[in-house]
């Protein structure tokens, strides 16, 4: 494709236009081939940190490095051209300052390439937010059921259900825009609490578990294309069922090897005429 014939990647700027117009689509990806996949139909690709449960099978978030992050994000820019990547910043890659986690922040985005990081947290996050947005770097929070607090909310539950929760992560998300954000995540929280969220908020709000109140939704896309058979959270709607065609595929190829039907003719390099050097 010559250079004037590829698209123009889709600005963290025009995601923050999109603001009450047509719905943000966002879904995850770590590698190149699936980035290649999603290209066309994703206005934003987040290379996630759910890489470390969904590719390496963590049993949650907390092992992930920035080194993984960053060779992740790097497949990721690969097998893109139009969409708008956006990089997790790992836990405990930020936390301690605002300085750290500009360090963290300015060598994934160098190295990879993306446009964006994203970070957890809402209020207590906000004057590192504000670092980072001044140094520019911009920033996608994620608030309400945030996987990296797993152990401080005693499990992957919903929030904001009670007043006191509601409270707080309407607190989060205004902090969070007044820092400078140019979109935020809400995960795991209730439907009247979205939607008070995105009506407050200037900036969209990309909803995963939110309800269709958000101005755009985020999915993993492990799961919305069936790769677990095990387990679907209620907020993902499967379209697809790859784990079953994998496994199907996987068990008729273990069948053909076992009964020599592979490789078949079809595969196998054959001489032809008399010279010893040519394949058919
Ligand atoms: O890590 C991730 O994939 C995420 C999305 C689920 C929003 O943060």
């Amino acid at each position: 494709m010559s250079a004037q014939a590829r698209p123009t990647r889709i600005t963290t700027r025009q995601i923050c236009q999109r603001k009450g117009g047509s719905p943000i689509v966002a879904l995850t990806a770590y590698s190149t081939p699936v980035a290649r996949l999603l290209d066309a139909h994703c206005d934003m690709i987040l290379v996630g940190d759910s890489l470390g449960m969904v590719l390496y099978g963590l049993p949650t978030t907390l092992g992930v490095t920035v080194d993984m992050m960053i060779n992740h994000g790097q497949a990721v820019m690969r097998g893109t051209m139009r969409a708008c990547v956006v990089v997790d910043l790992p836990f405990g890659s930020y936390g301690a300052s605002p300085e750290q986690a500009f360090g963290t922040a300015a060598r994934i985005m160098a190295e990879s390439g993306c446009a964006a990081v994203k970070l957890e947290g809402g209020a207590e996050m906000e004057a590192t937010v504000a670092f980072l947005v001044a140094r520019g770097i911009p920033v996608v929070a994620h608030i309400g059921l945030t996987p990296q607090s797993v152990n401080t909310f005693g499990g992957f539950r919903v929030q904001g259900r009670d007043e006191a929760g509601r409270h707080h992560i309407l607190e989060d998300a205004i902090a969070i825009e007044r820092a400078g954000a140019f979109a935020v995540v809400i995960e795991g929280t209730v439907e009247p609490l979205a939607r008070e969220i995105t009506a407050a908020l200037r900036i969209p709000t990309i909803g995963i578990g939110a309800s269709a109140a958000c101005d755009g939704q985020i999915l993993v896309t492990d799961d919305l294309v069936g790769v677990f058979q095990d387990f679907t959270p209620k907020f993902v709607k499967r379209y697809a069922e790859i784990g079953g065609a994998i496994e199907e595929a996987v068990a008729a190829y273990a069948a053909d090897v076992r009964s020599r039907a592979f490789p078949g003719d079809a595969q196998t390099f054959k001489v032809a005429g008399k010279s010893p050097t040519q394949e058919g």
